[in-house]
């Protein structure tokens, strides 16, 4: 199977995938990595592993629908049979999760439906929430709000900051973006009238 990789910064994520195919625990191939953003991290650790990347700058399009048609455009030359956001902080078209639905993924950082949108570490500490966790879901119209696949919960300690969650929560991040996206790849995974489904059984 062919992923495409979309980033907008560090790419620890996407360096999680990029081992575990190495690794073979992830029988696909990472044809391309695309980002938002011309100085992300992920973008040299796509280059180091030898992938290709593709760079597309929002200030050179008027509007996110043509944005995003460019971006597909430049996606689907590349024949994906799934699209992986990896810490790519833009919002996408309806029309973009129209054409990828159900083999479109994500993973935010908090234990969905909590906490959508960003500053997730430090809503959780406002709260003084115990647990936090992170959630790959299907991606669907609605920001962070698509069918959870898998999260993983962590504790949180009294003495924990923003940084500390965010560091041992990616560990966590990194240890399930691989798992779902290998269920992915062997086609156990779909997305049946809005509802994730592992081997046909709605999750
Ligand atoms: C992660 O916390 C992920 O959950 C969120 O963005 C962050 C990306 O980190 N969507 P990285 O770029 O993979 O290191």
């Amino acid at each position: 199977k062919r992923i495409v990789v979309l980033i907008s910064g560090s790419g620890s994520n996407l360096q999680a995938i990029i081992d575990a195919c190495q690794l073979g625990r992830l029988k696909a191939e990472i044809v391309a990595v695309f980002s938002n953003k011309a100085e992300a991290f992920g973008l040299q650790r796509a280059r180091q592993a030898d992938i290709p990347t593709e760079y597309l700058a929002v200030g050179e399009y008027i509007g996110r629908e043509a944005f995003d048609q460019a971006l597909m455009d430049k996606i689907d030359d590349y024949r994906p049979d799934i699209i992986v956001l990896a810490g790519y902080m833009r919002i996408l078209s309806a029309s973009f999760v129209a054409h990828y639905l159900g083999r479109l993924v994500n993973i935010h950082p908090s234990l969905l439906p909590k906490y959508p949108g960003l500053h997730t570490h430090r809503r959780v500490l406002e709260n003084k929430d115990r647990q936090h966790g992170a959630s790959v879901h299907f991606v669907t119209e609605q920001l962070d709000g698509g069918p959870v696949i898998l999260q993983a919960a962590i504790p949180v300690l009294s003495t924990d900051s923003e940084q500390d969650l965010a560091k041992r929560l990616l560990i966590e991040e990194h240890r399930i973006y691989p798992m779902v996206i290998q269920w992915l790849i062997e086609g156990r995974l779909t997305l049946i009238n809005h509802q994730a489904c592992l081997d046909g059984h709605p999750l």
